[in-house]
């Protein structure tokens, strides 16, 4: 690419940027998703790495930091607002309702009974009631924190200010979704064309683009409604069943959903589904599928959750929606582990509801198994939030001149061997290619200093992609490590650069030594192994507790293959820290770090938890709880599940007909107890 491409790039992507911007934080209609949108912030931040004299002041990437719509207080959630597993056919469901029984442990003669609500498309909320008087309302953000608007919600007619009726809670947040109703929002549209405004692309954009508004009066103006379908803190709950609650927050006075139903059963369950699909253009908003949840709050409670979502939920979505439009081109973009990564251009098209100009068509293989070419029709789909694929070319639609497509054997960026690993294990070769530049290749460099300083990692504030961008031109900073000798190294003269002066340079000085201190998960996380993500990270931090313990792990043959035994930690993870760590670049950024941080050891689930820190193994057959609950909650009081029995094991939870495992126990003279002794022990029974 020359300079002057490069130049027509930036201009036309910051003028895109800068509109898609305004669409969003003003209007609220935006016409791409933020997977598109997230796509030309990369590709912009791409070239001005390239081309860092071409960077303009008033590029979006100097934004870095600014609140997302401005002027929001933020309010943090004391009970996480979690999203929800997906199910996109009857198999998943199948499958969902099994866990929950082997999860349970519960004989063929015991039903369990499920919540379907149907799953209404809007914005997540939270409303807190203290002495049953409506003091709070904030939106889900990140899950953790949240925007505060109390004001906005208050203007809502179904948002009562005081609850009436019984066995009110001295204090209950309660959760549900602000949306439009189909005709409303139909109406909206109709008075913003006629006023000359651009109409909302969906009614979601509508319900969330309507709710956050600095100026109140405009929320009041719009007929937004409410469900309530779950609670987060609560002082005491009036039910011991999900249905139960529901019928008590109606009681209070807030809306529930109609055509709840509990279902007892697969077949119950799917039918409920097929009855709701059927009737889905009856109902007066737009649903996007059903949500399941185990009726029984003890059962819930049980079940808990994993990651980001409850074990006791499930939302089986409607199939996705389709369209058909022309790809131009096939870019490839290099991510943090050298991945390369076939985006499809398109003549940009609505897929319900949302305008999509780009999709992901996954890695080579993918490309040669659908036969997609550049000038093809393709269909393409967009399955809620998931970024939009390619589903496969269109016959019809093929220009006699298209040609299949040849995957670049080099890295785009950086012109090294870019190739397809073989795994060792299964002697499989990788689908994916990756760039074998490491850290020579600006993208890698860039992608995995992006990764380090982002929000679930170090989150250093004031460094964000033009910084980065910026600095490496300099010299100044090529590895994580560089960030941490950053003032040393260049002093006040950070000062006289462009775009900064005394106090910014003085912050990010600040901001940096202030993350001289971090978490061991975070600092797991922020490393960049491929496969070792947020939840990784901190079960591998649970696992060693401190960094010594890793070193170590790192230098002994075994130290890595022992992970397996952490629930959810699979070969793939393990391949993928001995490759991390066999490479001496990145050995010489881990000690580093290590030289320059303070690394906190993780703040355990419970710290106060006696069986915390402990390897336990649990063998025979136990009576209150099935081996995978038992697992749940040992790993939930801080204990490390193992299975087996070893010279390291803390303690070994015998159940009935204990064979080898006891056995080998007793040899070693560990601690072995019963089942009702690890109960009581784990301040469980
Ligand atoms: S329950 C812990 N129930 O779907 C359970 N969510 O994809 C949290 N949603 O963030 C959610 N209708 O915004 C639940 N009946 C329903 C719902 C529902 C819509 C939304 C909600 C959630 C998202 C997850």
């Amino acid at each position: 690419m020359t300079r002057k491409e490069a130049k027509k790039e930036i201009d036309d992507l910051v003028r895109d940027i800068g509109r898609h911007d305004r669409l969003y934080h003003g209007g609220d209609a935006p016409e791409i998703d933020d997977a598109a949108y997230d796509a030309l912030r990369r590709r912009l931040e791409d070239l001005e790495a390239r081309f860092p004299d071409l960077l303009r002041d008033d590029s979006p990437s100097r934004r870095v930091g600014a609140a997302p719509a401005g002027g929001f207080a933020t309010v943090a959630h004391g009970v996480p607002m979690l999203s929800l597993g997906n199910a996109f056919d009857e198999a998943d469901v199948a499958d969902f309702l099994a866990r929950v029984r082997r999860f349970l442990g519960l004989g063929d003669d015991e039903e369990v009974e499920v919540v379907a609500e149907p799953k209404v498309d809007g914005l997540a909320v939270s409303l807190r009631y203290e002495r049953g008087r409506f003091v709070r309302a904030a939106t889900r953000g990140d899950g953790h924190t949240g925007e505060d608007i109390t004001a906005n919600v208050a203007t809502l007619d179904e948002v009562p200010q005081c609850l009436k009726g019984e066995a009110i809670p001295d204090l209950i947040e309660l959760r549900g979704e602000v949306y439009l109703c189909r005709e409303d929002f139909l109406q909206l549209n109709r008075d913003r064309v006629a006023q000359d405004e651009r109409p909302f692309a969906n009614p979601r954009n509508a319900a969330a683009g309507s709710l956050r508004q600095l100026d109140v009066s405009v929320t009041r103006s719009r007929p937004l409604r409410l469900f309530i379908y779950a609670w987060g803190e609560a002082s005491t709950l009036p039910a011991a069943t999900h249905s139960g609650m529901l019928e008590a927050i109606a009681g209070w006075g807030l809306p529930v959903a109609p055509d709840v139903r509990v279902a007892r059963g697969l077949d119950d369950v799917l039918a409920f589904h097929r009855r709701i699909g059927d009737r889905r253009a009856e109902l007066p908003f737009d649903i996007d599928g059903v949500v399941y949840k185990v009726d029984r709050l003890d059962w819930q409670s049980r079940l808990g959750f994993v990651s980001r979502a409850p074990r006791w939920a499930l939302a089986h979505k409607f199939p996705a929606e389709k369209a058909t439009t022309v790809l131009r081109d096939i870019q490839i973009q290099v991510g943090r582990t050298g991945s390369l990564t076939p985006v499809a251009v398109l003549d940009p098209v609505n897929v319900g509801g949302v305008v999509v100009e780009r999709a992901t068509l996954h890695n080579e293989e993918e490309i040669r198994r659908k036969d997609v070419r550049i000038g093809d029709t393709v269909t393409i789909q967009r399955a809620g939030d998931v970024i939009p694929q390619v589903l496969g070319p269109v016959p019809a639609g093929r220009p006699d001149d298209a040609l299949p497509f040849v995957f670049p054997e080099t890295c785009p960026v950086c012109g090294s061997q870019a190739v397809r690993d073989t795994n060792a294990r299964t002697g499989q070769v990788d689908v994916v290619r990756r760039c074998t530049g490491g850290l020579r290749c600006t993208a890698q460099i860039v992608e995995r200093l992006r990764h380090f300083v982002s929000r679930q990692a170090f989150d250093i504030e004031g460094l964000g992609d033009r910084q980065i961008a910026q600095f490496r031109e300099k010299g100044w900073i090529s590895s994580p490590v560089d960030i941490f000798d950053l003032e040393e190294k260049v002093g006040n003269a950070l000062a006289d650069e462009e775009g900064w002066g005394e106090t910014s340079s003085r912050n990010l000085y600040a901001a940096i030594a202030d993350r001289r201190t971090i978490a061991f998960d975070r600092f797991i996380n922020a490393l960049g192994v491929r496969h070792v993500g947020e939840t990784t990270a901190r079960l591998l931090a649970r696992h060693w507790s401190e960094p010594a313990t890793m070193r170590q792990a790192l230098d002994s043959a075994s130290g890595l293959e022992d992970l397996q035994d952490i629930d959810s930690i699979g070969p793939a993870v393990v391949d993928s820290l001995v490759a991390f760590f066999s490479d001496a670049g990145n050995r010489a950024v881990l000690d580093g770090l290590l030289e320059r941080l303070t690394i906190e050891p993780v703040a355990r689930v419970a710290d106060y938890s006696p069986v915390a820190g402990k390897s336990v193994v649990f063998t025979g057959s136990l009576k209150t709880m099935t081996r995978q609950e038992a697992k749940a909650r040992a790993e939930a009081l801080g204990a490390r599940v193992a299975g087996s029995v070893s010279a390291k094991t803390d303690i070994v939870v015998a159940g009935e007909a204990a064979g080898s495992k006891l056995k080998r126990a007793r040899e070693l003279s560990l601690a072995v107890m019963t089942e009702e002794e690890w109960l009581a022990l784990a301040g469980q029974a």
